[in-house]
């Protein structure tokens, strides 16, 4: 509770001493109401300045500014919060000198990048995606929670849910793939898991669905360029999964770095105040992405720092995380006229509701807590929550031969690759607070089952001292190991090769113009093919691959991503059986990069069937497929589809129904997928779009049969106006166990 100092302070205090009692949302509006009417203005900018912690950076190095600085702004209260302050001790610390120090005792609010966990790492996001399993993934999400406010962290900047077709762009592997739909019910539950059920409790943290908005469609995939897309792809592609996190009551969202359409989003009132705050309903606030305010200068968009504060406050980004354009310029603008003081009352306002429903003035303490931080990081319980959410993950992309499951007792097991034994890059790109060499290796996860196997590293692929901040060095020269990996190949009965992408390799600042198997992994393939073709390749990667030489040749092929802290545990589970894999793509695999982007529902085109001669819609020199279809996965049972039924005798609620038979003896999982095409309207539609997915479990033998309704929400688009329309007219039902197979029927809506 509060040292009471001065006698303002009593007055305020035993405005929040009461606090507990007066729960209701309203109560918070008084209390802030009351608060803001004592504020002066440096502290109203306050609120919305955010200061990086004082040592790591996941930005420019800081710009201007120091420690010293800062630490005379907190005692001002001249911070509403900040990033990257690390451990019960440290927070502990800041919060004090704030809450003790400053006149209003304001607490701060602490961020931090849990992407997919914060000491345990889970999957990646887009593999957690690949699941299709939303309550695997609102349970991880918890975990981070759990871990994160352990070490007095009460805000996660996540979940990303930026869309994107573009494998070339490095933070594919931070979001839940190409499709709106699924990407919507992802978001919701990642943003459940974190904010859980109540706020003010101590194991949960406010969500921040970032990068508000159509970062994803970075030009050419190339990290922080341009965006430019239509209303069309912004209003039914990029902008439903951001609707659905407003729905799910997300505390935060996070702008973005990007020009959407000539005005930088962090400009753009249009999107933060039209769209975000006055359609939506969104009562959290909106925070910069790193320097994205001041950055509207070097955009084109601001003369300098200062006309970015007014232009970034005019268009609702709420506070500004370390380009110190608030702190610096903001009140001077107000002072000038420039801003009206009431948007800098909304924003605040915003700031303070948050903090209040995390309970942080009834207790600036409440996450400071030494006991849980020992006991909570690494938890046995995470760790098998880990576990679980990695198993989900893995897509099983081939089997011919049925090499896999492995038997347990299986004999002349020789693992070959650099990856292999990497205890780093199953922790992905965002692995900021998690520790170095943590993750279970694909060697030591098969040592829990067999040490009767070989292990040759094979040529290097990657340096080891690759780092966040820094790109990763790739070998293609020396081939040294190549020959003693074949040596090994050649006396195999079966060949284990783990490659894919170095952790570093995807993620932020990591766009690739190439997006095959880096170094001499192809070459290493190629050579133990030659020598023995019973391989079974893992492949741990950030992002879809052009492995086609690999699709063609390679007899299995296991899709592992990058699993966090349990990757060789559960990469093992799967190899020998003792978990049937179940996930499907979330992004489809392109045979080449030069089909980049593409993904399931696009548009039919004028010219989409084949024609004698040239003229129709194709390459002269790749298949217009992909290689691998949004929503693919194979699985060690085997699935039939049949029965399909279709009632529209309810116009309001149209019911689908299919039958799926396990028809091999062994249990497994499969995900059963409904998309919908509207072949005719008034702007046209995809050739198939997913509006509906159940994951089932079937013993082997077994028949279920899936229902699906379709309601006006799944049939209705934004039209050229930006609209929410439903049209009538035929519409075309598949459902499958993929975007490309399936059962089809059709039905008129009125
Ligand atoms: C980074 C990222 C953003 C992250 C923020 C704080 O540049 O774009 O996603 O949350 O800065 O680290």
């Amino acid at each position: 509770m509060y040292t009471i100092i001065t006698p303002k302070k009593i007055l305020v205090s035993l405005l929040f001493v009461c606090s507990p009692l007066l729960k209701a949302q309203d109560s918070f509006e008084q209390q802030i109401n009351t608060l803001l009417a004592k504020m002066t203005l440096e502290e109203k900018v306050g609120q919305m300045n955010q200061y990086n912690g004082f040592y790591d950076a996941t930005g420019p190095a800081p710009q201007g500014g120091n420690a010293a600085q800062k630490y005379e702004h907190l005692k001002k209260g001249w911070v509403g919060s900040m990033l990257n302050v690390r451990g019960v001790e440290e927070v502990r610390k800041i919060q004090e000198l704030v809450v003790k120090e400053s006149r209003l005792g304001i607490p701060m609010i602490f961020g931090f990048d849990v992407i997919h966990g914060y000491k345990t790492q889970s999957p990646i996001p887009l593999a957690e995606a690949a699941s299709w399993d939303l309550e695997a993934i609102q349970k991880s999400a918890s975990i981070a929670a759990n871990e994160a406010s352990a070490v007095g962290l009460n805000w996660a900047f996540a979940p990303m849910i930026d869309i994107s077709r573009d494998a070339r762009w490095g933070r594919v592997m931070e979001g839940a793939g190409e499709d709106p739909y699924l990407g919507a019910k992802v978001a919701e539950a990642r943003i459940n898991g974190f904010q859980g059920d109540d706020l003010s409790a101590p194991n949960t943290i406010a969500a921040c669905a970032k990068h508000f908005v159509a970062y994803g469609f970075s030009e050419a995939g190339r990290e922080y360029n341009t965006t430019d897309i239509g209303t069309n792809t912004l209003f039914n592609i990029a902008l439903p999964p951001f609707e659905a996190a407003v729905a799910a009551d997300v505390k935060t969202v996070m702008n973005g770095f990007n020009v959407l359409n000539g005005i930088p989003v962090t400009g753009s009132s249009y999107l933060q105040r039209d769209i975000l705050k006055d359609k939506w309903g969104f009562e959290g606030y909106v925070i910069s992405d790193w320097s994205s305010i001041g950055e509207l200068v070097p955009h084109g968009h601001a003369e300098n720092l200062k006309q970015a504060a007014e232009f970034g406050a005019k268009a609702g980004s709420d506070m500004d995380m370390e380009s110190k354009a608030y702190i610096t310029h903001l009140a001077e603008n107000v002072r000038e006229g420039k801003v009206d003081e009431g948007l800098v009352d909304d924003a605040v306002r915003r700031i303070l509701r948050v903090k209040f429903e995390l309970g942080l003035f009834e207790d600036p303490y409440l996450y400071c807590n030494e006991e849980r931080e020992k006991e909570r990081l690494f938890h046995e319980d995470h760790m098998q929550g880990a576990l679980e959410m990695a198993k989900k993950s893995m897509v099983l992309l081939k089997n011919d031969g049925n090499l896999l499951p492995l038997k347990k007792d299986q004999k002349g097991i020789v693992v070959i690759g650099d990856l292999a034994d990497d205890k780093n890059s199953p922790l992905g790109s965002w692995r900021l607070a998690s520790d170095d060499n943590t993750a279970v290796s694909v060697v030591e996860g098969l040592q829990t089952y067999t040490n009767a196997f070989k292990f040759v590293q094979g040529p290097k692929v990657f340096d080891d001292d690759a780092s966040f901040l820094q790109h990763v060095i790739i070998n293609t020269t020396d081939s040294s190991g190549m020959e003693e990996a074949v040596a090994a190949a050649k006396m195999a009965e079966v060949v284990i090769m783990v490659v894919g992408e170095h952790g570093f390799m995807s993620g932020e600042a990591r766009s690739r113009t190439k997006i095959d198997l880096p170094g001499l992994q192809h070459d290493l393939l190629k050579a133990v093919y030659a020598v023995n073709k019973n391989i079974i390749m893992v492949l741990m990667n950030g992002r879809p691959l052009t492995i086609n030489w690999e699709a063609e040749y390679i007899p299995t092929i296991l899709e592992a991503w990058q699993l966090g802290s349990q990757s060789g545990n559960a990469v093992a589970q799967v190899l020998f059986g003792d978990y049937n894999p179940s996930g499907k793509l979330p992004m489809t695999f392109p045979r080449s990069v030069g089909q980049v982007p593409i993904y399931y529902n696009h548009f039919s085109t004028g010219r989409a069937e084949k024609e004698p001669n040239v003229f129709w819609s194709h390459y002269a020199d790749e298949e217009n497929s992909p290689l691998y279809p949004f929503g693919f996965g194979l699985s060690y049972s085997k699935f039939r589809y049949s029965d399909f039924n279709l009632d529209s005798s309810d116009a309001t609620q149209i019911k689908v129904s299919v039958k799926v038979t396990n028809s091999s003896t062994v249990e497994g999982e499969e995900v059963v997928q409904l998309y919908v095409n509207d072949p005719y309207a008034s702007i046209v539609r995809p050739v198939k779009e997913l509006k509906g997915f159940k994951k089932i479990s079937l013993e082997g033998g077994a028949s279920q049969t899936v229902s699906f309704t379709l309601t006006d929400r799944e049939l209705g688009f934004y039209n050229s106006k930006h609209e929410w329309v439903v049209e009538p007219g035929k519409f075309n039902v598949m459902v499958g166990t993929n975007s490309q197979e399936g059962l089809s029927g059709s039905f008129e809506r009125q």
